[in-house]
């Protein structure tokens, strides 16, 4: 089975087909997504959080990256696949994003990398791309940029902010990106951008003019009650699920229900001589 492409990913985008995109970092979670029948996934450095427990995306490294982009490319082989580019591993130099991206595709197994930012990185997404890297873009409420924003807040509000964002999808699509995430942005700044492009716009947080949508996977399934942004829809209540299922079998362990006799092994019957 072929991995959908970046042309396929371009194609969805042209042709008004809705692509659908969300983050995975594990090998039994990228075969349930697969399942589901996910267009894209993208080993996103939101599992800075939601796996390692930290509090922002900084402290993720391009290794623990390529780990998870491992797993996920061994438990999947339809959906399209993106490595998330982490914070210090393409800001420095333009030889240092080629070195960090090449990584990633050849250790990650993923067939696009993602990074955040706008027009000053054009001259790298440029080589990226002649190199033979597909990049994804990402603007607006980019997670890696909280400590400049002085938080997780909407990007994008005034004029101004407005005509230099889209100046940016711009200059990405410019220099080579095949796609481009809008996160955290008015939903009309979205449409407008979304249509200035012939790249396909996936958005969180962006409203739904764009041409796809992502949501980081433990969110939607509502794995989380602490966090519950405006833009976030919660598919399930994975939370109480799962402490209920831990709480069953913690009360059957201690009553000695659980392991039953249905549960164990027993000794075969002893020959008898003929
Ligand atoms: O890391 C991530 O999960 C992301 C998506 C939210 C776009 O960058």
């Amino acid at each position: 089975m072929k991995r959908i492409s970046t042309h396929s990913i371009r194609r969805k985008g042209r042709d008004g087909d809705r692509i659908v995109m969300v983050t995975c970092y594990d090998a039994t979670f990228a075969r349930l997504v697969e399942a589901a029948g996910i267009d894209a996934i993208l080993v996103g450095d939101s599992l800075g959080m939601v796996v390692q427990g930290h509090e922002h995306t900084i402290p993720v490294t391009l290794d623990d990256i390529i780990y998870h982009c491992r797993a996920v490319a061994r438990g999947c082989r339809r959906p399209h696949l993106i490595g998330d580019l982490p914070f210090g591993s393409y800001q420095v130099s333009i030889d240092e994003a080629l070195r960090s991206a090449s990584r990633l595709m050849k250790d990650g197994g993923v067939q696009a990398v993602k990074l955040e930012g706008g027009e000053h990185l054009s001259e790298s997404v440029y080589r990226m791309t002649q190199a033979g890297i597909p990049v994804m873009g990402h603007l607006g409420l980019t997670p890696q940029s909280v400590h400049q924003f002085g938080g997780y807040r909407i990007q994008g509000r005034s004029v101004t902010a407005a005509e230099k964002l889209l100046a940016d999808a711009r200059a990405l699509q410019e220099a080579g990106c095949y796609s481009l995430v809008l996160e955290g942005i008015p939903a009309p700044l979205a449409s407008e951008v979304t249509e200035a492009l012939h790249i396909p716009t996936i958005g969180i947080g962006a409203g739904p003019d764009c041409n796809g949508q992502v949501l980081v996977l433990y969110d939607l399934l509502g794995l989380d009650d602490r966090f519950n942004p405006k833009f976030l829809k919660k598919y399930e209540n994975l939370q109480d699920r799962v402490v209920t299922a831990v709480s069953n079998y913690a009360a059957e362990v201690r009553d000695a229900e659980f392991p039953s006799e249905q549960h164990s092994h027993f000794t075969e019957p002893t020959q008898q001589p003929a």
